[in-house]
């Protein structure tokens, strides 16, 4: 795997700038704030939100998941970089605020720069030691700071300050722990989880402290429990390690556990930032209830396979954790292929790992009504719209070389 392209690419990324950012005057401030909300939005976090910067810091990276059919079938019509069958999270937010999707700070394509970019890598971690992705959250941070520092003379420090910094991350820390082998759930629960919130809560002190942000949106972790993978790789004979809506228990007081933490470290520094400036604004997403919500009834919320992954194989959870989505292999003389199902509308997880467009609209609808958000009037800016769903929005993709030193 080819590492360093960050370097070039944020030149890169400078260099295309030029024409847009030179032109950024009052004029183009007030016709910002047409958009609701928020001028731009700024991504930080792992899968849940990278809209291309692992392809493009992979670039080599023949196997990268997000690349293969049958990823992006739903909203895009083939793969789009992105680690579901559709949009991400971070592409409802950015659409229902009136903008185009996020480009990605490392490809260097910067056409949609004033609304925003997500410096968000699949695969990365709060703070978990894993050497195949080596840009952790804090690494994030840097590359804000780096971007603010290269287009700082361009762009209004308005733009920086009134902007929605959305911070996604967590998840892997755990799964990347767990399957190591090397920690009981008990040593992560005392060991990981509260370094990953430090982690989290630091860089978001920097970026308030230090990169003028203002407003943020943290999502907690969903139940890591819950999951197809999960679900397949720690299965139990034991009915008791299962609660009532088919998770594993343990795992999930993992994610619990982080979210009390997070929940109470977001408190605290909104009370001591609101001190200093009545304009921050942090705000923060339950993600466990939104999907335990749709986990203990899901016809109610419009699904029908909570706990089944939509492309993948092997029973029960149509997990397999050799053949993933859209791969084939020959086991045991038998060719195992891993396909999507004909509904992924139905189901909660595309992959095993990732959810699917229809759960990720679900959340962001969730997150728009205020609904396990605290403070819950946090969009309060947001008058709810029809987005348009009917035409496929092609991805910016990375350019010839792009991320290449
Ligand atoms: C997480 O925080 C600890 C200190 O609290 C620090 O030593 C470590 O480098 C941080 N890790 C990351 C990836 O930010
Ligand atoms: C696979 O096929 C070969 C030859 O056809 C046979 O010898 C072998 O036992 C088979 N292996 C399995 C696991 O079925
Ligand atoms: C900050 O959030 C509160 C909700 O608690 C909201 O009433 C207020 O308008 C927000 N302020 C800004 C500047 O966005």
């Amino acid at each position: 795997m080819a590492r360093g392209g960050g370097a070039a690419a944020a030149l890169l990324a400078l260099l295309v700038l030029g024409s847009h950012a030179g032109a950024y005057a009052q004029e183009d401030h007030d016709r910002d704030r047409a958009y609701k909300c928020f001028p731009a939005i700024f991504s930080l976090g792992d899968d849940w939100a990278d809209t291309g910067n692992a392809r493009t810091l992979y670039p080599t990276d023949l196997e990268a998941q997000e690349e293969v059919s049958p990823y992006g079938m739903t909203f895009f019509k083939s793969p789009a970089h992105r680690l579901s069958d559709g949009r991400l999270m971070i592409d409802f937010l950015a659409q229902a605020f009136g903008m185009p999707l996020l480009s990605s700070y490392t490809t260097g394509v910067v056409s949609n720069l004033r609304h925003g970019i997500s410096f968000a890598v699949a695969g990365s971690t709060a703070s978990f030691s894993d050497l195949k992705v080596p840009y952790p959250l804090l690494i994030q941070v840097q590359w804000v700071d780096k971007f603010q520092s290269d287009v700082l003379d361009a762009l209004a420090t308005a733009y920086f300050r009134t902007a929605l910094y959305v911070i996604s991350t967590g998840q892997n820390d755990y799964r990347y722990a767990l399957q190591s082998g090397a920690m009981s759930v008990a040593d992560v629960e005392f060991t990981v989880v509260p370094q990953v919130v430090e982690n989290i809560t630091a860089s978001i002190a920097l970026l308030a402290e230090n990169l003028q942000a203002r407003k943020f949106l943290v999502i907690s972790v969903p139940p890591v429990g819950c999951t197809p993978e999960m679900l397949t790789l720690f299965a139990s004979t034991d009915p008791l390690d299962y609660d009532d809506n088919g998770c594993l228990r343990k795992l999930n007081r993992l994610s619990e556990l982080h979210n009390e933490l997070l929940a109470a470290a977001v408190d605290r520094m909104r009370v001591l930032l609101s001190l200093q400036d009545p304009s921050y604004n942090i705000t923060f997403v339950d993600m466990y209830s939104i999907m335990t919500e749709v986990l203990y009834d899901p016809p109610k919320r419009g699904f029908s396979e909570p706990l089944l992954a939509c492309c993948g194989a092997k029973e029960p959870y149509n997990f397999h954790e050799k053949v993933m989505c859209g791969r084939r292999m020959l086991i045991q003389n038998s060719t195992v292929l891993a396909s999507a199902c004909s509904n992924p509308r139905e189901y909660i997880s595309w992959d095993g790992i990732h959810t699917t467009e229809a759960f990720n609209r679900y959340a962001v609808n969730s997150i728009l009504e205020g609904r396990y958000v605290l403070p819950g009037d946090a969009f309060r800016c947001y008058s709810a719209e029809e987005t348009d769903d009917s035409t496929p929005v092609t991805p910016s993709s990375p350019p010839p070389g792009a991320g290449n030193p």
